[in-house]
C-alpha cells in the first residue's frame, strides 16, 4: 500500500505524548521545532573568518582543549576562545600570515584596520531552545568531547561529526557504558580503552576486563552514572 503520510508524521505520537502532559509547553515545543530551520546536520561545515586548524594547534603543537575552551569543564555552556587566547601566541608567531589579518583587525592596536571588535566565528553545533543540555555534567561524568564532537584533534575545518539528534542523546542515556572513560582519559584524544587495559590491569570479580563495553560497565557501578531519560531531563 502506498505511504500517503509524509515522513514528519511519524512525529506526531511524540507530539500528542508532549501534549497530553503539558498543553501549552507542548504545542509551543512543536512549533519551536517546525519552526526552526535544520540546519544541524552531520557534516555540517561552515568556512570561518580565520582558516583556525584543530589539526595544527591540537595534533601538531599538543594544546589541551581546556586551553581555547576554558567554560566546557566548569559549566554549562562550552565557549570559543577571544581573540586574547590566539593574540598571546600570535603577536610573536606567524605574526605576518595573510590568515591572521582578522585577528590583527580585532587586537593589534598598530594594525592600520584596527576595530576592536571580537572575531565572528561561525558556530557549527546548535540544539534547539527548548533542549536543555550541559557540558560540565557530561565531562564530569566520564564522557569525553570525542564521543559528541568526533576527532576534532584531526580537523582542518571543524565540522559536526555526531547528528546531537533525540534518538542520539538517548542512544547514550541508555547505554553510556558504550562511552565512559576514567576522568583523567575525558580530554584525551589518543585514549583507547583496550590499550588503556593492557597497560593497566582492571579486575571485577576475578576477571581480567579487555574491552570499553566491560570497563564502561565497571566505572558505571563504581561511580553510579545513571544518565536520566525522562523527558525533563532534556525539556523543562
Ligand atoms: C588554540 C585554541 C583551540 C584549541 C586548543 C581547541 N579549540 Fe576548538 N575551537 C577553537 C576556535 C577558535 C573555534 C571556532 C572556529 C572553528 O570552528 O574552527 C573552535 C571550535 C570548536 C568546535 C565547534 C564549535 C561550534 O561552533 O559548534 C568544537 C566542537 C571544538 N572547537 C572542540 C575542540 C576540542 C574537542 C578540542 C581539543 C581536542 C579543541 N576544540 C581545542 C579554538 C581551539
Ligand atoms: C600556544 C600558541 C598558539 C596559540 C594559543 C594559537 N596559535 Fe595559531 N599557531 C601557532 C603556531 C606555533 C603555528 C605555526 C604552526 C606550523 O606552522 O606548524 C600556528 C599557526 C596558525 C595558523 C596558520 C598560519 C599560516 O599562515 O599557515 C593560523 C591561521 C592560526 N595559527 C590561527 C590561530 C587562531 C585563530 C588562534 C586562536 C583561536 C590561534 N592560532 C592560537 C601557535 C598558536
Ligand atoms: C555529551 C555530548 C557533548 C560533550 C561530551 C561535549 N560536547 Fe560540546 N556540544 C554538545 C552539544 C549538544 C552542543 C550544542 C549545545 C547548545 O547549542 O547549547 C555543543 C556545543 C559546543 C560548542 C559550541 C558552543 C558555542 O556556543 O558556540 C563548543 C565550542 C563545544 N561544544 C566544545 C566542546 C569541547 C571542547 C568539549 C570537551 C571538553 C565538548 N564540547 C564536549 C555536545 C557535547
Ligand atoms: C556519549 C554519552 C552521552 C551523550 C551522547 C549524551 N549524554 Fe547526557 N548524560 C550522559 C551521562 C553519562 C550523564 C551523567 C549521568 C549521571 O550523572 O549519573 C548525562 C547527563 C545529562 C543531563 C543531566 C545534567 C545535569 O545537569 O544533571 C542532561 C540534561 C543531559 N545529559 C542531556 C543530554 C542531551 C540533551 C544530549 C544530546 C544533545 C545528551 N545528553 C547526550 C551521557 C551522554
Ligand atoms: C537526553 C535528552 C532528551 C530526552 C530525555 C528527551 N528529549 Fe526530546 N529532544 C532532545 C533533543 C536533543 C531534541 C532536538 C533534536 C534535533 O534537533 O533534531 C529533542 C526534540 C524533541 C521533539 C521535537 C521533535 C523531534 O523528535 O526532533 C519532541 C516533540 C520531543 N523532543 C519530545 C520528547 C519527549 C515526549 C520526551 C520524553 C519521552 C523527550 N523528548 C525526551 C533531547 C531529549
Amino acid at each position: 500500500m502506498a505511504n500517503f503520510f509524509p515522513r514528519w508524521s511519524n512525529l506526531l505520537p511524540l507530539q500528542i505524548a508532549v501534549c497530553l502532559g503539558t498543553a501549552v509547553g507542548g504545542i509551543a515545543l512543536a512549533f519551536a521545532y517546525y519552526a526552526t530551520p535544520k540546519a544541524q546536520v552531520v557534516g555540517y561545515q561552515p568556512a570561518q573568518p580565520i582558516p583556525f586548524s584543530h589539526k595544527i594547534h591540537v595534533d601538531q603543537l599538543g594544546l589541551d582543549c581546556r586551553y581555547c575552551h576554558s567554560f566546557a569543564e566548569v559549566s554549562g555552556h562550552s565557549n570559543v576562545p577571544s581573540g586574547n587566547t590566539c593574540w598571546n601566541c600570535h603577536q610573536h608567531v606567524q605574526r605576518d600570515s595573510p590568515k591572521l589579518a582578522p585577528l590583527h583587525k580585532s587586537m593589534d592596536v598598530n594594525y592600520p584596520g584596527y576595530d576592536g571588535k571580537p572575531i565572528e566565528w561561525v558556530r557549527v553545533h546548535k540544539a534547539p531552545d527548548y533542549v536543555y543540555f550541559n557540558h560540565s555534567a557530561h565531562l564530569a561524568r566520564g564522557i569525553s568531547c570525542q564521543s559528541c564532537h568526533g576527532d576534532v584533534n584531526k580537523m582542518e575545518v571543524v565540522y559536526q561529526a555526531e547528528s546531537h539528534s533525540m534518538g542520539w542523546c538517548l542512544d547514550c542515556h541508555n547505554a553510556p557504558e558504550k562511552h565512559l572513560r576514567p576522568l583523567e582519559e575525558v580530554y584525551n584524544f589518543k585514549y583507547d580503552a583496550e590499550k588503556y587495559l593492557a597497560a593497566n590491569p582492571t579486575y571485577q570479580d576475578g576477571k581480567r576486563l579487555k574491552t570499553q563495553e566491560e570497563f564502561g560497565l565497571l566505572i558505571k557501578d563504581m561511580f553510579h552514572v545513571h544518565p536520566k531519560t525522562s523527558c525533563s531531563t532534556c525539556h523543562h
